[in-house]
């Protein structure tokens, strides 16, 4: 078996922490959404997978390798222009072979891996096996039309969603998925859909079955939602040994605290579940919980709670609890020093500040 990944697009709707970054190297508790993706196929038992990338850029090429790191074999596919998961899947045509696959949309996140999926599809013979997740707004996914225990239709985006559901993005296919792709058409928004694919799949009376699941997450492009991916994939995360990290001074950690190597938490209080990056250091400070701090922070003399800091911010003696947030990579809260006594902002494109 196989797997074949999406790592491309614009990640417009995360600006402006994508401005500098594809929003599949965004760090969630720490670590790269992209890297959750090749832990897991890894871990199914998957040796080779072929990412999809943009073509003018090899930024996700140098931040994965060959992908040795996690006993996988990566092949980069560029695609020239975004159209379509379907698409994806086309260009990918003579990587896959005829071997089935795991397909997985790199944005997604799940908690709990794709072992069960992959078995799942095994086991029961399936062409397609579908992850279906509840939500609130199906509107926004593919949603499956449900009847007994069997998936009858799928829809993309419908205005009247017919069930609950949306069709995740992790999808296990056997070779017959390409005569779908060959066969549909682009749809209004001019991209080969993939529920396009499933739908022609069940029409043809090939077998489509699925795995509910919970624990799942996709952005809706908030910063609110990173927040959410990080909530859920903290409280999730095992404890951790605290090997080469240090506690020093009046300091008191409760709960699941995980300090990477290098990290000094100096008469501070965090109060997990918390995630401390690499060197980063944490001094007469407080972390609350679902608070992810990434490598080469300092925080002094500061309050951080329900917040994602990425690698080498800066937050000093700021008077207010800070919560909420999601700061970018580099920035920098300070307090202001001098006359007059200002707010003073040096603010990316579309960033977002709220002061109580
Ligand atoms: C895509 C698929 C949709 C699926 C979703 C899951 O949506 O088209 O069917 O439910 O991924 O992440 P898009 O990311 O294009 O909005």
């Amino acid at each position: 078996m196989k797997a074949l990944i999406t790592a491309g697009g614009r990640g417009t709707r995360l600006r402006p922490i994508t401005h500098t970054r594809n929003k599949h190297l965004i760090p969630i508790a720490n670590k790269p959404i992209l890297h959750y993706a090749l832990e897991y196929v890894a871990e199914a038992g998957i040796r080779e997978a072929g990412i999809i990338v943009n073509a003018d850029s090899d930024e996700v090429q140098r931040a994965l390798g060959d992908g040795s790191r996690w006993g996988l074999r990566l092949r980069y596919i560029p695609q020239e222009a975004p159209l379509g998961l379907a698409h994806c899947i086309k260009i990918s045509r003579e990587f896959l072979g005829d071997e089935p696959f795991v397909f997985y949309l790199g944005d997604n996140m799940v908690v709990g891996g794709i072992r069960r999926f992959v078995e799942e599809f095994r086991s029961r013979g399936s062409n397609c096996h579908l992850t279906l997740s509840r939500v609130r707004d199906p509107e926004r996914f593919g949603v499956p039309e449900i009847r007994g225990d069997r998936i009858v239709s799928v829809e993309e985006k419908p205005a009247a969603p017919k069930s609950g559901y949306a069709v995740a993005g992790i999808y296990l296919y056997d070779r017959t998925v390409f005569e779908a792709v060959d066969a549909i058409r682009p749809s209004a928004r001019g991209e080969l859909e993939i529920s396009d694919v499933h739908q022609w799949l069940l029409e043809h009376g090939r077998r489509v079955t699925f795995t509910e699941m919970t624990g799942w997450w996709k952005d809706t492009g908030l910063p609110d939602d990173l927040l959410e991916a990080n909530r859920l994939i903290l409280d999730h995360m095992p404890a951790r040994e605290n090997a080469g990290a240090s506690v020093e001074g009046n300091s008191t950690l409760v709960g699941r605290v995980i300090l990477e190597p290098g990290a000094r938490v100096v008469n501070s209080n965090i109060r997990g579940p918390v995630i401390i990056g690499e060197r980063t250091v944490v001094e007469d400070s407080y972390i609350g919980p679902f608070t992810a701090i990434h490598h080469d922070c300092l925080i002094r003399r500061s309050e951080v709670e329900f917040s994602i800091v990425l690698a080498n911010c800066r937050i000093e003696e700021i008077g207010i609890r800070i919560e909420g947030s999601l700061l970018g990579f580099d920035a920098r809260l300070l307090q202001a020093r001098g006359k007059p006594k200002t707010h003073r902002f040096i603010l990316g494109d579309q960033g977002t500040v709220e002061i109580a």
